[in-house]
């Protein structure tokens, strides 16, 4: 674990060729098959991920990392049955209460992705509260992909330059991919350096579809509630390993 800390402060520091970690993103998942495998209602496995996170939040603090993603809800969850959901989004309520002190307490700036269509009025104002109290930290940028889904994301831009070229303040020729990144609700983020699933499961479920160009993929074996700073640790030493060429020669 040292050694990661040691390597990654190296690497922020570094001139040299290697592309300091400054952004991860995490599909949350296994919670379901975490609890399941211990013959424990869905909820617990719901539960001790919320309290994942929070060891994984501070990990990312110790680390220096700079922005932790997390996918916390899909726009496709919406089908799973409303237990399920109330389940979520009561955690959610939770996590955002509780943690907020202490999140402010140590300079973490929390930000919402997702869509704000179907989440309850309570949430809203809990997501606008802890936006406006943590608008001015810096130590971390930690972001929750709440309702969020990359298809409905990159229609919404489409949507959103379309709007501006029928007003007349952009020609369709000055569209481009920063133009695009601009109108996504990333806009200021830099992309992910390292996209992490757990679980086991090789795929992106609608995750930062244009954001993940050039991420770096780490899928690891791991239920999301036994995930713990040694788990990323893993997941870093790999992101080193990498050799990130963009398409260029190396
Ligand atoms: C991840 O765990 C949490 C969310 C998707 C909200 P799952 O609930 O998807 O767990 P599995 O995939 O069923 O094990
Ligand atoms: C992706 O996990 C969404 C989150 C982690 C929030 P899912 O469990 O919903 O994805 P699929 O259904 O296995 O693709
Ligand atoms: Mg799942």
């Amino acid at each position: 674990m040292l050694l990661v800390k040691e390597e990654h402060r190296h690497a922020n520091n570094a001139e040299g060729d290697r592309d300091p970690l400054q952004h991860v993103a995490i599909i949350m998942d296994g919670n379901g098959r975490w609890a399941k495998s211990r013959r424990l209602p869905k909820f617990a496995g719901h539960k001790k991920g919320a309290d994942a996170v929070r060891g994984i939040v501070e990990a990312c603090c110790d680390l220096d990392i700079k922005y932790l993603t997390l996918y916390a809800f899909s726009s496709e969850n919406w089908k799973r049955p409303i237990e399920e959901i109330n389940d979520l989004m009561g955690l959610l309520k939770i996590y955002l209460t509780k943690e907020i002190d202490d999140l402010d307490a140590k300079d973490i700036r929390i930000s919402f992705i997702g869509s704000r269509d179907r989440l309850g009025k309570n949430i809203l104002s809990l997501i606008d509260e802890a936006e406006e109290r943590t608008k001015n930290n810096k130590t971390l940028r930690l972001t929750l992909a709440l309702n969020y889904g990359a298809q409905e994301e990159i229609v919404n831009a489409t949507r959103k330059i379309a709007e501006q070229v029928k007003q007349g303040s952009l020609e369709p020729d000055d569209i481009n991919s920063d133009v695009f990144s601009a109108n996504l609700y990333t806009a200021d983020f830099p992309e992910p350096d390292l996209i992490i699933r757990t679980s086991g499961e090789q795929r992106l479920s609608n995750f930062m579809l244009w954001q993940a160009a050039y991420a770096e993929f780490v899928f690891q074996d791991v239920y999301w509630p036994d995930y713990t700073k040694a788990t990323l640790c893993d997941a870093i030493d790999e992101y080193y390993k990498r050799d990130r060429r963009y398409g260029a020669r190396p």
